[in-house]
């Protein structure tokens, strides 16, 4: 299968911390930019179809012992669900609480002379 390179736009159009939806041949797109690092993951929930690009990138709730206080943390890492607040990994697109079941599909992204690229079938 031939992969193609195409052209998001310019990487100061994805506002840091922020997920944006983008559409490349019909095929939706959630863009999640934290800093510098760019993620491209399907813009489909697998529990019941929500955009994620209505989500919220954020972080979670670490591991801890029973009863010990939550610590938040991976800011910028997940990707939230807008519709029941699943979670997803921005760069593994694997879900946070079944990943080796429940993924979205990524893709592989590149920033050249200011533009924001993706890999495309
Ligand atoms: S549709 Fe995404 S968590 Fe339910």
């Amino acid at each position: 299968m031939t992969l193609r390179r195409v052209d998001l736009g310019a990487v100061d159009d994805f506002a840091d911390g922020q997920a944006r939806r983008v559409e490349v041949g019909g095929r939706g797109l959630v863009v999640a930019r934290r800093g510098a690092d760019f993620h491209v993951l399907r813009d489909i929930c697998p529990h019941q179809g929500a955009r994620l690009s209505d989500g919220q990138v954020t972080g979670t709730a670490l591991e801890c012992p029973p009863g010990a206080e939550i610590v938040l943390g991976r800011d910028g890492e997940i990707l939230s669900c807008p519709w029941h607040g699943w979670e997803f990994d921005v760069c593994s697109g694997r879900s946070l609480v079944e990943p080796d079941r429940v993924r979205v599909r990524v893709y592989e992204t590149a920033v050249e002379d200011g533009r924001l690229l993706v890999a495309c079938d």
